[in-house]
């Protein structure tokens, strides 16, 4: 639980793209091959150890022919699988692989919070036409949805306003494996840079200092980061609250 406290806090405070639909946060930071997606509700009125949330993006700001991830926590069990929303009954974008161009993901329940992350593949085989591509110019409605119990009944849902954008907004430099980062862009710095943190507390210091030493061994695989974090934060047990 730690950890999740640690990740969102390092993310919160971070450049990337955010946005509020009515009480859901949703932050989002696009890595040129993958897209990362946080997306955070209140679940007042859900029992939390039986609910779902979906994020879905859409060119028109309705349900009906978004692209959604859903992502469900029943008791210790979680899993996001990829839909499109096809009137009222919504299909897996591939049968065979319900999680179709996701990566990372992971669901949990902080006190009364449901929060989904997960890494979404920008593109899959051209020939999927259903697969909404992510790039710099393309532009998505943002749409949520969640509700108790199994997927499809939800009680609450809603839309950006307007299209939002995704950025290039790369974690870390990108990777360059003909080079080692021996320049004065020391992991440290950058990561404090791109995650906006700022923080003075010694544990904190100490977490940056390990993950500069270690991270080194994994830059060459950016969306490893987040798993990398999850580690190094657990080993190292630090709390920046
Ligand atoms: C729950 O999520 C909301 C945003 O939807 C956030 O403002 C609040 O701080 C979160 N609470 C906890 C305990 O994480
Ligand atoms: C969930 O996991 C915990 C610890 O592993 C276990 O004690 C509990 O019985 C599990 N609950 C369910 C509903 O499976
Ligand atoms: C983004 O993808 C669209 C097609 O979906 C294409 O027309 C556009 O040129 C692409 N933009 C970039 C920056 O590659
Ligand atoms: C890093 O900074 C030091 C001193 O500030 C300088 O001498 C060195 O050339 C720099 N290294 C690179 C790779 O820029």
């Amino acid at each position: 639980m730690k950890f999740f406290l640690v990740i969102s806090l390092l993310i919160s405070s971070c450049l990337c793209n955010s946005i509020n639909i009515g009480d859901v946060y949703v932050t989002w930071k696009n890595m040129g091959e993958e897209t990362y997606f946080k997306v955070t509700a209140y679940l007042k009125e859900f029992n939390n150890h039986d609910c779902w949330i979906s994020i879905g993006i859409n060119r028109s700001p309705l349900m009906n022919g978004a692209n959604s991830v859903v992502c469900r926590m029943n008791n210790n069990e979680t899993w996001a699988r990829h839909y499109l929303n096809n009137g009222r009954s919504p299909s897996l974008l591939d049968e065979n692989e319900p999680s179709l161009g996701l990566s990372d993901t992971c669901v949990s329940v902080i006190k009364d919070n449901i929060t989904c992350q997960f890494i979404r593949k920008n593109q899959v085989d051209d020939k999927m036409k259903s697969y909404f591509k992510i790039n710099e110019t393309n532009e998505y409605y943002l749409i949520y949805a969640a509700g108790e119990g199994d997927f499809g009944m939800h009680s609450r849902q809603g839309q950006t306003r307007m299209p939002v954008k995704f950025h290039l907004n790369p974690l870390i430099s990108p990777p360059d494996t003909t080079k080692s980062y021996d320049n004065n862009e020391s992991h440290e710095s950058n990561f404090k840079k791109i995650m906006g943190a700022h923080r003075e507390k010694k544990d904190c210091a100490e977490i940056f200092k390990f993950l500069n030493s270690h991270y080194v061994k994994y830059d060459r695989q950016q969306t490893s980061f987040y798993k990398q974090t999850d580690i190094l934060s657990r080993k190292l047990d630090v709390d920046c609250t």
